[in-house]
């Protein structure tokens, strides 16, 4: 079995709706352990970055605005992210957060049992979770730098900043 470490994100709905508990219950069925985690308020070009595959699609703009948790508003515009790493993490862990649209998820997946599509048809699905082993290695490096991770899972490289070092990805 491959060790796999991958992004999941609560998005700002699953804050506003306090279900950061019952997410991590969900996903702790799993095994996995969190190597990483923060909360972030959510920048434009974090979420164009994020979401950049995305790009072309009509409802790009509102899932952008989505992850940034504008709709809500203060204190909610923002996500809790954390990196996970285990054997098979990534179909497992998506196994639990369930399909992309939450009508069809599975309705003991997270999506399935807390997600809503809007009247604007923006899917509010609670969670992010990485697709494959390379889109996981994109998000990490996009949301997290090395020294946020207890575990050393991509190579960095030293850089001068300022009068001192700093580590970042290589
Ligand atoms: P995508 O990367 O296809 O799915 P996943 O999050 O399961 O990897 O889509 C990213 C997000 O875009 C998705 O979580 C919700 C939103 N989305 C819509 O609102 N409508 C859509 O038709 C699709 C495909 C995605």
């Amino acid at each position: 079995m491959i060790i796999e470490q991958l992004l999941i994100l609560i998005k700002p709905d699953g804050v506003k709706k306090s279900l950061t508990g019952n997410i991590l219950t969900k996903l702790s069925e799993a095994r996995m352990v969190i190597i990483g985690t923060k909360a972030v308020k959510v920048s434009k070009k974090l979420a164009e970055a994020h979401y950049y595959q995305l790009k072309d699609k009509p409802f790009f703009g509102e899932l952008v605005d989505y992850i940034q948790g504008k709709i809500y508003g203060e204190p909610w515009d923002r996500v809790i992210a954390f990196v996970y790493q285990g054997e098979d993490a990534i179909a497992r862990m998506r196994k639990i957060a369930g399909a992309t649209n939450p009508e069809e998820a599975d309705p003991i997946s997270i999506r399935g049992a807390y997600g809503r599509i809007t009247t604007k048809g923006i899917y509010e699905n609670v969670v992010h979770c990485s697709s494959d082993p390379s889109e996981a290695e994109r998000e990490i490096k996009l949301w997290f730098q090395p020294d946020e991770i207890v575990n050393s899972v991509y190579s960095t490289k030293k850089i001068i900043a300022g009068k001192g070092e700093k580590t970042v990805w290589a």
